[in-house]
């Protein structure tokens, strides 16, 4: 709790005290290694991916999932880019930014929305072994995050890049609707 203490007054220090913050902050690496390593250990905790009838023919699929926010400030996160595999092969990768982006409250969750155009990167028949896995792991994960806003609104942008995370469970649902 002390070490995320200090992030919040470092980032407040950054804020306030700074005309252009973003610079100010990226140059101090503590800070930001603490929001890396905060965001590493485990940003997204759930996976839900949707198949439909057209997953099999384009390899794409919806997923979407939930984030946690691990440190005492809003975090708004404007988009993502990631790759999913199991054992360092990769089978899923996309690249989202979110219409609307996604405000995770301090300490708290918030679901990402439908992310669509996930691609199946070793095919839809080849990726149906790792659906009893359960899990996916995150192979790299790039995020443009804003730490420190109020509603979704403001904050400092940080782009983190290289993100991995294992064992992220993983749900698969079958919409056969269309
Ligand atoms: C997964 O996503 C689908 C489609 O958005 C939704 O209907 C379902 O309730 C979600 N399941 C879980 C466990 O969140
Ligand atoms: C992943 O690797 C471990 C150790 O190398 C092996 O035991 C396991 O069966 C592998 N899992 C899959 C799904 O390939
Ligand atoms: C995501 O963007 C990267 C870098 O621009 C690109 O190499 C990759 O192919 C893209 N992935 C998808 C699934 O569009
Ligand atoms: C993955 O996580 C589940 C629970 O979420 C746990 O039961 C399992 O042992 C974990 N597997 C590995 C390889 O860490």
């Amino acid at each position: 709790m002390a070490r995320l203490t200090s992030i919040f007054f470092g980032l407040l220090a950054a804020l306030f005290v700074s005309a252009a913050p973003a610079p100010n902050v990226l140059e101090n690496r503590d800070l930001l290694g603490e929001i890396i390593d905060a965001l590493g250990i485990g940003l997204v905790t759930k996976i839900n991916a949707t198949i439909t009838l057209d997953t099999l023919v384009t390899n794409l699929l919806f997923i979407n999932f939930e984030a946690q926010n691990p440190l005492i400030f809003e975090l708004t996160i404007d988009q993502v880019s990631s790759t999913a595999g199991i054992n360092g092969t990769e089978y899923a990768a996309f690249n989202y930014t979110f219409p609307t982006p996604v405000v995770v409250p301090p300490l708290g969750t918030a679901n990402s929305g439908s992310i669509p155009n996930v691609l199946l990167t070793q095919g839809a028949i080849a990726s149906l072994n790792i659906i009893p896995l359960g899990y996916l792991d995150l192979l790299n994960v790039n995020v443009n995050v804003r730490a420190l806003t109020i509603d979704g609104k403001l904050g400092i942008p940080l782009v983190i890049t290289g993100l991995h995370q294992n064992n992220v469970s993983t749900t698969y649902n079958l919409d056969l609707t269309d």
